[in-house]
Parts: C-alpha cells; structure tokens; sequence
C-alpha cells in the first residue's frame, strides 16, 4: 500500500491549558503535538485558570492562539451560574457552549438549576452545547435539550447504559450529537489499574463489556475526539492527581490500527475525525490541508517520540500500525518525519461559519 493521503484531523475536545497552565501544556507544545498527530483543527476546552468565561477571557485566549499556535483552533465558552447572557452574545465567536454537570478538572461544575434553565434558554439553538455529563447527568441534559430545543453535544461516552441511552434519544428523533475517546475505545479498567494515576480520568475506564458497546454501537457515535488533558508527571504522582491523559498523538495510530484489523474502515474513520466535527461545529475549510499516512509502518507507542510538553502516554508500550509522515497546512509543510516544521503564527483561531 502506497502513502495514503487522509483530510486534516478535526478533534473538537481538547485542553491546551492556557492561561494559567503552562507547566502541563500551552497553546504551541499542544499545537505541536496535534500535528504530530495530525490533526490540523482542534477545539479549545474553557476549564483554564482563568476559565474562558466572558469577552475579557475570550478575546485573551482568541488573540494568543494567532501569535502562538502551530494548528487552528477554536474556542468554547464556559457555562457558570451567571453568565448565560455573556455566554450566548459570544456564541458567534465561540465554538460551542461547555457545560461540566459533574466534578472533574477545574472550576466550572454547574450545580444550580435556575442557572441551567437561563442558558438552555439564552444559548442560539443552531449552536451546540457541548456537556461533560455521565450516566443520569447525561439524561438530564438530554431532557433539557428536547425542553428547549437545542442542539446537544455529549462529551467523551464511556458506558453502555450511555449508549443505550443515546440509541433511545437518537431513536425519538432528537438532532443530538456525541463523541467518544481513544482511550475508552482501546483502554479498560484493567489497564487504570495497571496504570494508578496515569490511567484515571473522568469519565472513568470502563469495564470490557462498556468498551464492548462503545464499537458495537459505533454507528450511533458521530465524533472521536481525544479530550487531551495533559497533567505534569508531579502532579499524577502528587497527592491528589489531577484526572486526565494526554492523547492527540495516539489516535490516529491506534485508530489506523483499528483500520488494519478489520474493526473500522477508513471511510468512517474520516467521517468521525472529519467531515463529522466539521458539519457539527460548523467549521470552515482549510484549503490545501491533509496528512499523509504510511499505512504500514508497525511502532510501538513511546513516549520518547511525543510533543506534549507532559511527556507521557497511557498508550505507552502499545503495538500500533499506521504512521504520520507528513502533515500540510494550507499548503505548508507543518511536520514532517517526527519534526514539526511550523512556526507560531501559522495556526489561526477560527470561528464558526
Ligand atoms: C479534563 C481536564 O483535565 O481538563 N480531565 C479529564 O479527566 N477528562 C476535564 C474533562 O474533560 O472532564
Ligand atoms: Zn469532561
Ligand atoms: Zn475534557
Ligand atoms: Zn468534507
């Protein structure tokens, strides 16, 4: 098989962590690891410190990625309990509208039902609202979104009542979208054992028969997205470690993988990391942009050769087949052979159309 020529990734669920933390990511080292991974658009998570919650934040944030990023990137905006009008006058800029319905990683859990009922009101319903929402959370969402008509987007399905849940939403008619990670499609409970706090993240590994459903199911899933969550190696073997793996890197490997074995085709591997997050998010075109993949180079997963500034993998020591050899950004040559090539200032934040 000869260099298969694939579209630029789209992952709509990543951290890049700026403002505020820098010591696990910023906007050019995780630019850099997408492209290794290549992924040429990525979607910006708001749960920084500050989180990106009003114009003030948003416009810092919007502004840094032209001066600092090495991919496009587009930002969400955070959901807290008072600021449904702000957040909705920035949905023409903002990708998508992040609500956190259970505890993980920083400070945007929404609590408050007053609060869910003003943005479920405010927020356009042609814009989607992205959910962190696991198991009866999820349902709630669900509820709400058929209430107010909006357009829902689940973030990292892990569960087989979830997907239960989704074929029965999906079934009623609902314009309902979601997405599900490599590591709860290749990863399971054994390996967070295994693994201690380099395994954990929220939602949890699930058990084989959750990871089961997550491919037997595939057909109900619309996006793969990593939710890069990149954290220091002393703060996973601090006291209290911080939930996230990092993962831009990995999916393309591990999915071509997937690829070789039978188990997806590389029709809907396009359409789950392409033409899917683009249609959903309303993202342009980047002209004169693909990734070229050399089917048939075998690796193992390493963290020797990663760009994130974390350092680590949970894929570490996996046997993969697949390998990026060439990424193209509007005609530029952005990584090549293990290297990126771009400069900061090539990637450019990006609006919804
Ligand atoms: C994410 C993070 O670290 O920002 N962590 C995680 O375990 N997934 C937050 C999130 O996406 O829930
Ligand atoms: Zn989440
Ligand atoms: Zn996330
Ligand atoms: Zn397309």
């Amino acid at each position: 098989m000869a260099i298969l020529r694939l579209p630029g990734l789209i992952d709509v669920h990543v951290h890049l962590r700026e403002p505020g933390g820098e010591q696990k990511e910023d906007l050019t080292s995780g630019s850099a690891a997408a492209l290794a991974g290549g992924v040429t658009m990525l979607l910006d998570m708001p749960n920084t410190h500050p989180p990106l919650v009003d114009a003030q934040t948003f416009d810092h944030k919007f502004a840094l990625i032209g001066r600092k990023a090495l991919c496009d990137v587009g930002l969400y905006v955070g959901a807290t309990e008072t600021n449904a009008l702000q957040a909705a006058a920035l949905a023409p800029r903002a990708v998508g509208l992040k609500i956190y319905l259970d505890q993980t990683y920083g400070p945007l859990r929404m609590r408050d039902l007053t609060a869910m009922l003003s943005h479920f009101r405010d927020w356009p319903e042609e814009r989607p609202i992205a959910v962190h929402a696991e198991g009866l959370s999820m349902a709630m969402a669900i509820g709400l979104a058929r209430i107010f008509g909006k357009r829902l987007h689940l973030c990292h399905v892990s569960r087989a009542d979830e997907m239960a849940l989704i074929r029965a939403a999906k079934g009623s008619g609902m314009q309902l979208t979601c997405e599900v990670t490599p590591h709860h499609l290749f990863l399971t409970e054994a390996d967070a054992r295994r693994l201690g706090p380099y395994g954990s993240m929220k939602p949890p590994l699930a058990s084989e028969a959750d990871r089961n459903a997550l491919w037997r199911h595939l057909d109900l899933i619309d996006c793969i997205a990593t939710d890069h969550a990149p954290h220091t190696h002393a703060e996973k073997r601090g006291e209290e470690p911080p939930p996230g793996v990092p993962g831009l890197e990995t999916m393309l490997p591990l999915l071509w993988t997937a690829v070789s074995e039978g188990r997806l085709t590389e029709e809907r591997l396009v359409e789950l990391t392409h033409h899917n997050p683009k249609r959903i998010f309303h993202l342009p075109i980047q002209p004169e942009t693909w990734v070229e993949l050399d089917p048939r180079v075998q690796a193992v997963l390493s963290e020797e050769t990663l760009h994130t500034r974390c350092h680590w993998t949970p894929f570490e020591g996996m046997r993969v087949r697949g390998q990026v050899r060439r990424v193209v950004l509007r005609g530029q040559t952005v990584f090549e052979d293990g290297r990126v090539r771009a400069e900061p200032g090539v990637g450019r934040a990006i609006q919804p159309e």
